[in-house]
């Protein structure tokens, strides 16, 4: 296998009062990423965070990755405030109609990684002549805007696909999954071809986030 498993807990399902303790707590699991939801009440039927979150999450010492995922009608305009607030990968939808090449390459110039996006009713078709382009691929596991949705397992050949163009071609972008991820859920998606898990809910409910983090990047 190329990448080794990682996890990204999602802020989604931290406490949104004291998100400052939630990154904390996804810190102190040894998960080195954490998976940032922004949603516009547009592209996807909910409303979340924005860079200024980012920012202060940074202020108040969070220094994990973030991973950064633009839920966005029009990603093209948010990407530099983002990228300011201390974003480290920016992933863009391929669904709402923007310049998606240019807006990939703006995140790079930015000093960012940039990801490729797509829904459970995108096909991986999409994208595939970007995939040269990108850092990281997000096959979506559950329809965007909120956690605890049941995973999508008829999303598995997808990852499939796009794990065998990555082989074919000698690609090096890492293949993430988001959406009723948990250990068995993420089994699944590793077997065909994923190494990045976003976890919302199964991460923030784990008694134990040390050993959940452990058996994700044990998979
Ligand atoms: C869904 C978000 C996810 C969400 C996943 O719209 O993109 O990142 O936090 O939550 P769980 O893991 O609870 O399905
Ligand atoms: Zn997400």
């Amino acid at each position: 296998m190329l990448h080794a498993s990682l996890i990204a807990p999602s802020l989604l399902a931290g406490d949104h009062a004291n998100l400052a303790a939630s990154a904390q707590a996804v810190a102190q699991s040894g998960a080195t990423w954490l998976h940032v939801d922004i949603m516009d009440g547009h592209f996807a039927p909910n409303l979340t965070f924005g860079p200024e979150t980012a920012a202060a999450l940074r202020r108040a010492g969070s220094k994990v990755f973030f991973d950064t995922h633009l839920m966005l009608a029009e990603p093209q305009k948010y990407i530099e405030a983002f990228a300011k607030a201390g974003a480290n990968n920016i992933s863009i939808h391929i669904e709402p109609t923007y310049d998606h090449r240019g807006t990939l390459a703006r995140i790079r110039q930015l000093g960012c990684q940039c990801g490729i996006v797509v829904n459970p009713g995108t096909s991986a078709a999409s994208i595939e002549t970007l995939l040269s382009e990108v850092d990281l691929v997000l096959v979506m596991t559950v329809q965007p805007g909120f956690g605890g949705q049941p995973f999508r397992r008829d999303m598995l050949p997808k990852l499939r696909t796009i794990d065998g163009w990555r082989k074919a071609r000698g690609l090096k972008f890492r293949l993430e999954v988001d959406g009723g991820i948990d250990l068995a859920t993420a089994a699944e998606c590793r077997a065909a071809g994923a190494d990045t898990f976003v976890a919302g809910t199964s991460f923030f409910k784990a008694d134990n986030k040390a050993a959940f983090t452990a058996g994700i990047a044990a998979l």
